[in-house]
């Protein structure tokens, strides 16, 4: 047995470190095993500690499914490949880009078993180009949002002037300010606290346009806005005190400190009668989704040029321009800072998203495995210029959000065709254009994209 275990390890070696490559080698060699290896493998879900691969070890062949359906499909790429015996090259890098991209969703999970499965180490799992480091960035993002002593804000806006809207920088600076006063106890200080909308008719836009509104107000009656009860948060992922609060996914709004005070003062009843506090009931839903926006930077929107092209003709103004802007900057504030949670999240989309063709750009930068044997070192200049990168996506990628439902009611819904046609022309002008990022809540609309052969959807 012991030389049979060299034999097939040197052949497998040989063919490739792919785990039905291995069990090709063994079907080789010893033909009826298999029948046997394949029933321990469907009755022993899960776990493939089969004393028939001990042989693997030493070609650190191991199993990157970890689920019930995984094995399955496994099993039944493995009796495939035992028809095919000599087995393609592109074959074995399928197997390869699986196992990467589980590697990956594994150390999303910080599953650990599964690595030692693998006889790796974290550190030896390539570095994944569309992750972010969320701890790191999520430090680097708590201390971006404490005031600091004669720092000027934000240092936290990307891109140089002319690649943000009108004023974007001061804008954000001041509703910063605005949010977070230097001493939130001082009594001069005023607050508007609210909830969220948490109509069941309103989706996450329609809660987040209602905030802008508010924030609008508290604004223009110089009160600290506070936001409170967030229905989307309220479930288990949200830890602790962020359970309930949009704080779970985005840095909240405002201070500790000021939110500590808002709710103390709100307890108050003369509060309430002095106007110190004031809250959603104290204004008209009129006022809240289409009151005045802040009159404090003038009117940057009359200076943006609008690049719209709807239907072939290229729209030079909007209606309600000015609002446009405001919520532009209201929602820029709202959702400039993403927790770790937030990030962990993105990260794991991507992955499921994009993971693949990550990793095969990885693979095809050779022998992942092999290569990372050798212990990588970066320099602290390399992490520190490298980490400001935003993870990679594909591109260039068009995104296109077919709405329909119930926005029927608010506006004329296009079907899918017509936005194809929208992209059709866009891909005229950039030839290289050919995948798109659909968002849409219409089962069907997914549907018809897959008549869309020229195109790769996500
Ligand atoms: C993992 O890392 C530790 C310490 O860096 C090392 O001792 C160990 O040999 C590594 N294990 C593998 C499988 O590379
Ligand atoms: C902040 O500015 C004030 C006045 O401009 C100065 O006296 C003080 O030393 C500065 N503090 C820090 C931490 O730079
Ligand atoms: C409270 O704020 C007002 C206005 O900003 C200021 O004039 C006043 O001195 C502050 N009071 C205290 C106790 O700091
Ligand atoms: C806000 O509404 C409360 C009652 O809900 C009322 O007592 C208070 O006077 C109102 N405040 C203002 C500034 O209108
Ligand atoms: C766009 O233009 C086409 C042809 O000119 C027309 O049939 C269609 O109704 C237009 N769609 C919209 C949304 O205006």
């Amino acid at each position: 047995m012991k030389s049979l275990n060299r034999l097939v390890s040197e052949k497998a070696l040989k063919l490739g470190n792919s785990f039905p490559c291995q069990i090709c080698v063994v079907g080789i060699l010893c033909g009826i095993c298999l029948t046997s290896l394949f029933l321990a493998a469907l009755t022993s879900l899960g776990t493939f500690e089969l004393a028939a691969f001990s042989f693997s070890a030493s070609s650190s062949a191991f199993l990157p499914y970890n689920s019930n359906s995984h094995i399955i499909n496994m099993v039944s790429s493995i009796d495939r490949k035992l028809k095919w015996t000599n087995k393609a090259e592109t074959e074995d890098n399928d197997d390869q880009v699986k196992l990467l991209v589980s590697a990956w969703d594994n150390l999303l999970l910080n599953n650990e078993d599964f690595l030692k499965k693998l006889e790796m180490n974290k550190s030896d799992v390539p570095n994944a180009p569309h992750f972010e480091n969320c701890e790191v960035k999520s430090r680097v993002r708590e201390r971006l949002d404490t005031r600091i002593a004669n720092q000027t804000f934000p240092t936290w806006i990307s891109g140089g002037d002319e690649e943000n809207y009108p004023l974007t920088r001061i804008v954000q600076s001041e509703i910063w300010s605005h949010q977070h006063p230097l001493d939130c106890e001082n009594e001069t200080v005023k607050f508007l606290v609210a909830d969220w909308e948490t109509l069941s008719i309103y989706g996450y836009g329609a809660q987040i346009t209602a905030m802008t509104g508010l924030l609008a107000i508290a604004i223009n009656e110089n009160r600290v806005l506070v936001a409170n009860y967030y229905n989307r948060a309220d479930h288990d992922g949200c830890k602790g005190s962020s359970r309930g609060s949009w704080s779970c996914y985005f840095l909240p709004e405002t201070s500790e400190e000021c939110r500590k005070r808002a709710f103390a003062v709100a307890r108050k009843r003369e509060a309430w009668k002095s106007g110190i506090v004031t809250g959603k009931q104290n204004y008209s839903s009129k006022v809240i989704w289409g009151g005045p926006i802040p009159k404090l930077w003038g009117k940057p929107w009359n200076y943006m040029k609008p690049t719209t092209d709807i239907n072939g003709s290229l729209i030079s103004r909007h209606r309600k321009m000015d609002r446009r802007w405001w919520r532009a900057q209201a929602v820029r504030y709202l959702m400039i800072f993403q927790t770790e949670y937030t990030c962990g999240l993105m990260n794991a989309a991507r992955n499921t998203a994009f993971g693949k063709e990550a990793a095969e750009i990885v693979i095809s930068a050779g022998d992942w495995r092999k290569k990372n044997k050798k212990k990588k070192i970066r320099t602290e200049i390399e992490e520190q210029v490298w980490s400001n990168h935003k993870p990679w996506i594909p591109r260039p990628m068009l995104s296109v959000h077919v709405r329909m439902g119930d926005k029927a009611c608010e506006m004329r819904v296009a079907a899918i065709e017509e936005y194809m046609r929208l992209a059709d022309r866009i891909k005229d002008r950039f030839p290289e254009l050919n995948k798109i990022w659909l968002s849409t809540e219409m089962k069907e609309v997914v549907d018809k994209s897959k008549d869309y052969g020229h195109w790769r959807f996500y």
